[in-house]
């Protein structure tokens, strides 16, 4: 027989449903708030507040947590960070989730930096597909942006995984007056490297919420400044739960996206719920941060009751989001995109 809880909604079923009747399949862990850059817009420039080592989750408590999760109907996992490819042993994550048959999906969202050095093992491990942040094509820029010259060993990481035929797509912030003179740029680069680019309308989080308030430049703007150079037809999303507004680009088999958490938010279609390096569960990107799994875990608290709690925050899943300004919690190098 089913638990209930006090209002008699079914606490242990196989898919995780929301109140929203949301189908939630997609998890997001976050291995690390540790970053080998420091984008302006993600990171303070200096005295960065990371969890104490102690209080992130271990590899073994990931994937316990992972396998209880994957048991309620969680289908993709994607790990994002901070930088996930600078967590110590990080292959075993991807060696251990590679070998859950349940799981359609095994991604990983990236700076790049070190995708050249794992690339074969990523993929010999089950991962598909990989997210690279690349927020300019122009040396100089991206350092500005990433505080790091690095360029060249991002571009050689996503030189080596095309040959490896990972599919890749990249992650554009866009930012005006910073990298809003590329966008046609980007979507040229696309095309001759047959890469999808997904463009972000920049978020404001705690670090940044002035900066972001400044660099915005919607979606709209970003779609008028390609079509000066492009032709964009769009596209119906082959996933229903997907962020993006799709567009295919005439003449090439890559496609733009335009995510705009901010002008269009995706809340209605949100099938995410994430859990952070310290344990943490967040059921929604600008929410606060929920139950923490590694203290339950702690606490000695059994599978089954573990499930509960699961099964309680995501009740808990705000509808949709409220940005309202100077009261943003969101720390992007600790949750990930
Ligand atoms: N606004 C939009 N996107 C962001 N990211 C990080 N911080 C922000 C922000 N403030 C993106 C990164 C990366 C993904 C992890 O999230 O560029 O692509
Ligand atoms: Fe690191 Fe990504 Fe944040 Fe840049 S956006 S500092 S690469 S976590």
């Amino acid at each position: 027989m089913s638990d209930m809880d006090e209002k008699g909604r079914i606490l242990n079923s196989r898919v995780l449903k929301d109140n929203e009747g949301r189908v939630i399949d997609y998890l997001r862990i976050s291995v690390t708030d540790r970053c080998n850059f420091r984008c302006f817009y993600c990171m303070p420039q200096e005295r960065v507040h990371f969890f104490p080592s102690n209080d992130i989750l271990r590899y073994e408590e990931i994937l316990y947590l992972a396998d209880i999760f994957i048991e309620m109907g969680i289908r993709k996992i994607r790990i994002t960070g901070g930088e996930p490819l600078i967590r110590r042993n990080i292959l075993f994550l991807f060696e251990e989730l590679g070998k859950r048959e349940r799981l359609s999906e095994l991604t990983l969202t990236t700076n790049g930096t070190r995708l050249s050095e794992y690339a074969q093992d990523l993929k010999q491990a089950g991962v598909r597909r990989v997210n690279v942040s690349l927020d300019s094509l122009n040396r100089e820029t991206y350092k500005r942006i990433s505080g790091i010259d690095d360029f060249e060993r991002v571009i050689q990481g996503i030189e080596a995984s095309k040959d490896l035929g990972i599919k890749l797509k990249f992650n554009v912030v866009a930012m005006k007056g910073i990298n809003s003179d590329e966008f046609s740029d980007f979507v040229k680069f696309g095309i001759e490297k047959e890469i999808d680019i997904r463009f972000i309308e920049v978020m404001p989080q705690v670090y940044n919420n002035r900066i972001a308030e400044d660099l915005f430049v919607p979606s709209k703007v970003i779609k008028e400044e390609i079509e000066k150079v492009f032709r964009l037809e769009p596209l119906p999303a082959s996933d229903p739960s997907s962020t993006a507004a799709l567009y295919r680009i005439e003449g090439s088999v890559s496609t733009v996206g335009l995510i705009s958490p901010l002008s269009h938010p995706f809340c209605s279609r949100c099938n995410k719920v994430r859990l952070m390096p310290n344990g943490c569960l967040k059921t929604c990107l600008f929410g606060k941060e929920g139950i923490n799994l590694k203290n339950l875990l702690k606490k000695g608290m059994t599978k089954k009751e573990l499930k509960k709690e699961i099964v309680k925050a995501v009740l808990k899943k705000p509808q949709k989001y409220y940005l309202n300004k100077g009261k943003v919690n969101l720390v992007m190098h600790r949750v990930g995109g």
